[in-house]
């Protein structure tokens, strides 16, 4: 039990650390993914959205869907940054580039 806390409290100081890091100037494209579009989107897999692997690969009418929505896309022009939809628009582009192999 003893140990168990110690883990979390070294976790939890870790995180503290990590954190600031990420915050400001360079968001993270994953953690936004997970954040704000995993429950319709997946990489591998057709969920409420078409699946990131299968998505346009042209990065203007990625950030120009995700920023304006498309239907039952809803938009994100207003919920994220300019940077934090550059940094999903790379994340996607990472994961159709592994989808392609
Ligand atoms: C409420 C569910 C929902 C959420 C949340 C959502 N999407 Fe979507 N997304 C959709 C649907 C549905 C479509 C298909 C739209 C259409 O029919 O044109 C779509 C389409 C897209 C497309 C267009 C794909 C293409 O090939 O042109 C992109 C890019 C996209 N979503 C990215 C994102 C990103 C990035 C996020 C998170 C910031 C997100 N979506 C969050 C439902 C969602």
């Amino acid at each position: 039990m003893k140990k168990i806390v110690h883990t979390a409290l070294a976790l939890a100081a870790l995180s503290l650390v990590a954190a600031p890091t990420w915050a400001d100037d360079m968001p993270d494209g994953a953690k936004v993914f997970k954040k704000k579009c995993k429950m319709c989107h997946a990489i591998h897999k057709k969920k409420v959205g078409p699946m990131v692997a299968s998505m346009n690969t042209a990065p203007e009418v990625l950030k120009t869907t995700i920023t304006n929505g498309r239907k039952r896309m809803p938009k994100f022009g207003h919920k994220l940054s300019e940077a934090e939809i550059d940094a999903v628009v790379a994340f996607i582009q990472e994961n159709q580039s592994q989808a392609a192999e």
